[in-house]
C-alpha cells in the first residue's frame, strides 16, 4: 500500500532571541530598519509538509514515497531519510538550488519574524505522480504552486484517490482554482483557518464543498477535528498530550495517522481517532520529525485513550 506524499521537504532553522524584539524595533524609526539580533540559541530541524507526514506515517509502519524537489544542501537529509529506510526515487535534486527553508527568530514574548525561501520546491512540476509505481493513495500538500496544480490533475487522470491538503499555500490559488482541486480531489483536509479562508474563496460553505468528494476534514487543534462524510458529520475529540512543546507539524502528523488509517480500511472517526493521537503525541515535541514511538505503544495508547482497540 504505496502512499505518494507531493510535498515539500525543508529545513527549519529556529533562533531565539533572549530580549523583546519591541525593544529594538522602534516605531518612529521603522523607516530606516536595520537591526540585528544576536541569537545564542539556534537549532534546525528537518521539515516540509512530505517529509513530515512522510515521517510519522514511516514510523506507523505504513510504505510513503515522498515526491518532492530538494537543492544542492540536502545531503545531510537524504542521510538521515535513509537511516529511517525511506524510500527517495522521486526526490530530485535540483542543481543550483538551496532546498526550501524557514529561517524564524522568536523572541521571549514568542513573537516570530520568519524568512522563507521556496528554493528548489518550486521546480515540484517537474515531478509526474506517472511516474511513481504502485500508488494506491496520494496527498497534495503545500509545495511549489505549479506543481500542487499539476498533481492534482495527474492523481485525477490516473484514478489514484488523494487529499488536497493546501495548507499555507492555499492563499497562491484563486477560487475558481480551488474549486477545481475539490472537483479533482476525493478528499480535502484543512485547519480552522484554512477552512474559513476555502469557503470565502470558492463563496461556497463547507457542507456544499464536502459533497464533491468522500470526505472533508477539518482539524481544530486542541479541539481535536470534524469529518464531513456522506452528508455526516463525525466529531472527533483531541487526544490529551502527555506535555505541550511545539505546535507546528501537527496538522502533518494528523494527516499521516489519517491516511494510516485509510489504507487499512477504518471507518472515518477511527481514521481520525488515530489522526487526533498523532498530532497530539507530536505536539509533545519540537520540530516535525522528533517523536517516535512504535505500532505496539498506539496501539495501547489508542485504547486507553478512546476505550476500543484498533
Ligand atoms: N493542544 C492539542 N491537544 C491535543 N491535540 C492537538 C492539539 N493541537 C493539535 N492537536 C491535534 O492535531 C490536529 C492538527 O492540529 P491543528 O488543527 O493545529 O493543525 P494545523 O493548524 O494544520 O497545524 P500546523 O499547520 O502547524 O501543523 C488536531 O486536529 C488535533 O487532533
Ligand atoms: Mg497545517
Amino acid at each position: 500500500m504505496r502512499t505518494l506524499i507531493c510535498g515539500s521537504m525543508a529545513y527549519d532553522t529556529i533562533m531565539v532571541f533572549h530580549d523583546h524584539f519591541k525593544n529594538h524595533i522602534l516605531p518612529d524609526q521603522i523607516h530606516i530598519l536595520n537591526v540585528a539580533f544576536l541569537v545564542p540559541d539556534m537549532r534546525r530541524e528537518y521539515g516540509g509538509c512530505a517529509g513530515n507526514i512522510a515521517y510519522t506515517m514511516k514510523l506507523l509502519g505504513g510504505d510513503p514515497v515522498i515526491m518532492a524537489t530538494v537543492g544542492d544542501d540536502f545531503p545531510p537529509y537524504r542521510d538521515r531519510l535513509n537511516q529511517f529506510g525511506m524510500d527517495q526515487s522521486h526526490i530530485r535534486a535540483v542543481p543550483r538550488t538551496f532546498t526550501a527553508q524557514a529561517f524564524i527568530t522568536t523572541d521571549l514574548a514568542d513573537n516570530q519574524i520568519t524568512a522563507f525561501h521556496p528554493g528548489a520546491m518550486n521546480h515540484a512540476h517537474e515531478n509526474q505522480v506517472a511516474d511513481a509505481g504502485g500508488i494506491t493513495l496520494g496527498i497534495v500538500a503545500p509545495d511549489g504552486r505549479q506543481g500542487m496544480l499539476d498533481h492534482a490533475r495527474q492523481f485525477h487522470e490516473a484514478g489514484i484517490p488523494f487529499i488536497f491538503d493546501p495548507g499555507q499555500g492555499l492563499p497562491m490559488f484563486s477560487g475558481v482554482e480551488l474549486q477545481r482541486f475539490v472537483e479533482l480531489a476525493d478528499y480535502v483536509a484543512v485547519n480552522d483557518y484554512e477552512a474559513r479562508l476555502l469557503q470565502e474563496r470558492t463563496g461556497h460553505k463547507l457542507e456544499v464543498l464536502a459533497r464533491e468528494v468522500k470526505a472533508l476534514v477539518v482539524t481544530l487543534g486542541a479541539q481535536g477535528s470534524r469529518i464531513y462524510s456522506n452528508g455526516e458529520t463525525h466529531h472527533i475529540p483531541a487526544a490529551k498530550p502527555h506535555a505541550i512543546m511545539d505546535p507546528t507539524g501537527c496538522g502533518d502528523a494528523y494527516r499521516a495517522g489519517l491516511m494510516t488509517g485509510m489504507q487499512k480500511g477504518m471507518d472515518w472517526p477511527t481514521c481520525g481517532r488515530l489522526a487526533g493521537l498523532m498530532g497530539a503525541i507530536k505536539i509533545g515535541h519540537r520540530g516535525g520529525q522528533n517523536h517516535r514511538f512504535g505500532w505496539d505503544e498506539i496501539a495501547d495508547r489508542f485504547k486507553a485513550e478512546y476505550g476500543y482497540g484498533l
